[in-house]
C-alpha cells in the first residue's frame, strides 16, 4: 500500500528525526503520516494573521540542551535567538521572580538577606516541619522550604495544576524544589538555549526537505478506511514507527495510561505590551489558570513586523485528560507504571515496529531529549529493520 521503505506514524519531532536519518543514512524512501493537518506535533506554531506573532499552538515550547550532539544536529536546520527564558508569578498582588531565588526570598520577607542569611531562614523553617516522612505533597513541600514560601509560591499552584488539593496528592511528585540563593533567575540551567530564528515549523520543514521523505497530513493509522493503516501496512511487511500512544495501538486492552491536558483560552489586547515578559505565573487560588503566554514576547528581534497597538495572551487551564482530549502530561502512578511496563513488554514483540516518542513510551520529555532518543532508536532499532540496505 505504501510506496514507501519505512512509514512513520506522526510528524512529531521524534517522526521527524527518525524520518531524516533513514533518508540521510540508509537511502530510503520514507512516508510519514500525521492525523493532524501540519507537521511538528505538539512543537508545532503558527504565525497570527492579525497580529503577526507566532503562537504556539500546543503550548509554550522553549528550546534548550546541554547535549552537544542535539545542538549540533538541530542547528543543521535552523538558526536561534538568543532568547533566554524567565518566568515571573502574580501573587498577592505583587509581582515576584522565579524560580524562587533571593530576589523572590527578599522581596517577600522585605528584607535584604544576604545568601548565607536566606539559606539560614529557608532551613530554618523547613526544619519547622522537617519531623518524620512527608506523607503528602503539602508536608513535602513545607519540609523542603518552609510554610511561608511554600503557600504563597507552590500550593495553589499546584493545586491547579493537578486540581486536586495538595494533601491528597503523592508526595511524590516534587522530590526538590530549587531554591537560588542568589539573584539568577535564568530559568534552565542548560550550555544552549534559544527558539528558532523563522519559527518552529520552518525548522521542521528544513528538516524533511528531501525527496525521499513524503508527508501525508489528515490520516489516522487507525482508520481501515485509508489505505495506509495498521492492518495494511504489517501485511505488507513494511517497517513502522510509530510514535502515538502506545494504549491505543493496543486497544486499550490492559487498561488506559492517564495524562493531564491543557485548555488554552486566547485573549487579545490592544496594547504593544501586557505583561512586560512572556510567562506570567498566578501562584493564587482566586485566578483559575496557572498562567498565561504572551507569545510576542518570546521573539523581541521580531517587533518590527509585529502590528503595532496589539498583543496576543494565551491563559492555560490545567485538567485531566479524557479520551479525546490532548494528551500532555503523563500522570504516571504506580498503576500507570505498571500498565505502561506490560504495554512496553508487548511492544517489544511486535514486528516490524518500533515505538517511540512521548505517546509511544508514556514520558514526559523536552524536544531535546526526544531528539536525542530518535537519534539512539534510529540505529539501534530502525537501520536494522531497513534490512536491504
Ligand atoms: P508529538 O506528540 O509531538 O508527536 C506525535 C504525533 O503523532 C502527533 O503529531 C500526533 O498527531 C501523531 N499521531 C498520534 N496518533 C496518531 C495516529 N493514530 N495516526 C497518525 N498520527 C498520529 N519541550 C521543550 O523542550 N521545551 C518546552 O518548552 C516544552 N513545552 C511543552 C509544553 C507542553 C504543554 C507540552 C505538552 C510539551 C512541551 N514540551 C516542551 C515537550 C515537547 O512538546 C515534546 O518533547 C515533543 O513534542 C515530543 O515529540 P514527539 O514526536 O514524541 O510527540
Amino acid at each position: 500500500p505504501a510506496n514507501a521503505d519505512l512509514v512513520i506514524v506522526g510528524a512529531g519531532l521524534f517522526g521527524l528525526t527518525v524520518a531524516q536519518q533513514a533518508a540521510e543514512h540508509a537511502g530510503v524512501r520514507v512516508l510519514i503520516i500525521d492525523v493532524r493537518d501540519h507537521i511538528g506535533g505538539n512543537a508545532y506554531s503558527y504565525f497570527d494573521k492579525e497580529t503577526g506573532i507566532e503562537i504556539h499552538k500546543y503550548g509554550a515550547h522553549l528550546f534548550h540542551t546541554s547535549n552537544r550532539r542535539v545542538w549540533e544536529y538541530v542547528n543543521r536546520f535552523t538558526e536561534f535567538t538568543d532568547y533566554v527564558h524567565r518566568v515571573y508569578a502574580t501573587h498577592d498582588g505583587e509581582v515576584y521572580p522565579l524560580p524562587i531565588n533571593l530576589g523572590t526570598i527578599n522581596q517577600f520577607f522585605r528584607a535584604h538577606y544576604t545568601p548565607a542569611e536566606a539559606r539560614a531562614l529557608v532551613e530554618r523553617q523547613a526544619g519547622e516541619h522537617a519531623h518524620g516522612i512527608a506523607r503528602n505533597l503539602d508536608e513535602q513541600g513545607k519540609k523542603l522550604i518552609g510554610q511561608p514560601l511554600y503557600e504563597a509560591f507552590i500550593k495553589n499552584y499546584t493545586a491547579k495544576q493537578w486540581q486536586t488539593d495538595p494533601a491528597e496528592l503523592p508526595a511524590s511528585i516534587i522530590r526538590r524544589l530549587p531554591v537560588r540563593f542568589n539573584y539568577d533567575n535564568r530559568y534552565f540551567k542548560d550550555t544552549w538555549e534559544g527558539l528558532p530564528k523563522n519559527g518552529y515549523t520552518a525548522w521542521f520543514e528544513r528538516m524533511i526537505a528531501d525527496p525521499r521523505i513524503e508527508v501525508k497530513l489528515g490520516v489516522d493509522f487507525f482508520d481501515e478506511s485509508q489505505p495506509l493503516n495498521r492492518r495494511t501496512l504489517a501485511e505488507a511487511g513494511v517497517p513502522v514507527v510509530y510514535t502515538g500512544p502506545i494504549d491505543r495501538y493496543f486497544d486499550y486492552e490492559l487498561g488506559e495510561l492517564k495524562w493531564r491536558t491543557v485548555d488554552f483560552k486566547e485573549r487579545r489586547y490592544d496594547e504593544d505590551d501586557h505583561f512586560g515578559c512572556p510567562v506570567m505565573n498566578y501562584s493564587d487560588a482566586d485566578v483559575p489558570y496557572t498562567r498565561a503566554i504572551e507569545f510576542k514576547n518570546f521573539n523581541p528581534e521580531r517587533a518590527e513586523s509585529y502590528a503595532p497597538g496589539k498583543t496576543v495572551v494565551w491563559e492555560e487551564y490545567s485538567r485531566f485528560a479524557r479520551r479525546g482530549d490532548e494528551p500532555y502530561y503523563p500522570i504516571n502512578t504506580d498503576e500507570d507504571k505498571s500498565i505502561y511496563d506490560q504495554y512496553r513488554t508487548k511492544a517489544q514483540l511486535e514486528p516490524n515496529t518500533v515505538f517511540g516518542g512521548r505517546l509511544g513510551t508514556y514520558q514526559y520529555y523536552d524536544m531535546h531529549q526526544v531528539i536525542d532518543t530518535a537519534l539512539t532508536a534510529y540505529v539501534e532499532e530502525v537501520a536494522p529493520l531497513l534490512n536491504r540496505w
